[in-house]
């Protein structure tokens, strides 16, 4: 049986990260996907519990895939799980030089763990979570750029913080 694991911060989800997740559930027999911290980027807007909370609502109908966190290094949460195959979706170019910097990182820390990386379909390949909140914190919607699931929970999430929207 061949596991992947698909590590992100996913704060929060989106539509892209989702369609890795469901091509990468159908080439191997389990995806767990994994949310840790990034410490490039400071203070998430959501935390681990709730993250991790959206991904398992989003992601209820797969049989094969399951959610889970680490607080620690991805290569330690793989050796835990004996998972030896970190899958990571590549957007553009740019994503390029640190995708390849942290899998031959983590490579040389752990040379039994290999990264493959999926090409993200050309019509996701704008999205990002920082867009995604950078366009939710100023009231707009983020429709098309998250599942369904979870628009209500972003916008309640600014709501909460701002009583409203940054420029409302
Ligand atoms: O969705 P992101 O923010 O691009 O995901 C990056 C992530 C969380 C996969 C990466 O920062 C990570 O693996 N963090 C855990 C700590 C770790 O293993 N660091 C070493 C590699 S830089």
């Amino acid at each position: 049986m061949k596991t992947v694991v698909y590590p992100g911060s996913f704060d929060p989800v989106t539509n892209g990260h989702l369609d890795i997740i469901n091509r990468a559930s159908k080439i191997f027999d389990k995806v767990i996907v994994c949310v840790l911290n990034n410490s490039a980027k400071k203070s998430p807007l959501f935390s681990l519990d709730e993250r991790v909370n959206m991904l398992k609502d989003v992601l209820a109908d797969y049989d094969n895939v399951s959610v889970d966190s680490y607080n620690g290094l991805l290569v330690d949460f793989a050796r835990e799980n004996d998972i030896n195959v970190i899958i990571r979706g590549l957007r553009e170019v740019t994503d390029f030089d640190s995708e390849l910097q942290m899998a031959q990182g983590n490579h040389m820390v752990s040379p039994e763990v290999d990264t493959l990386f999926m090409a993200t379909d050309p019509k996701f390949s704008f999205i990002s979570s920082s867009m995604v909140r950078e366009f939710a914190s100023y009231g707009k919607s983020v429709e098309g750029f998250v599942p369904e699931l979870i628009l209500n929970k972003i916008e309640d999430k600014y709501k909460s913080i701002t009583g409203g929207c940054k420029n409302g």
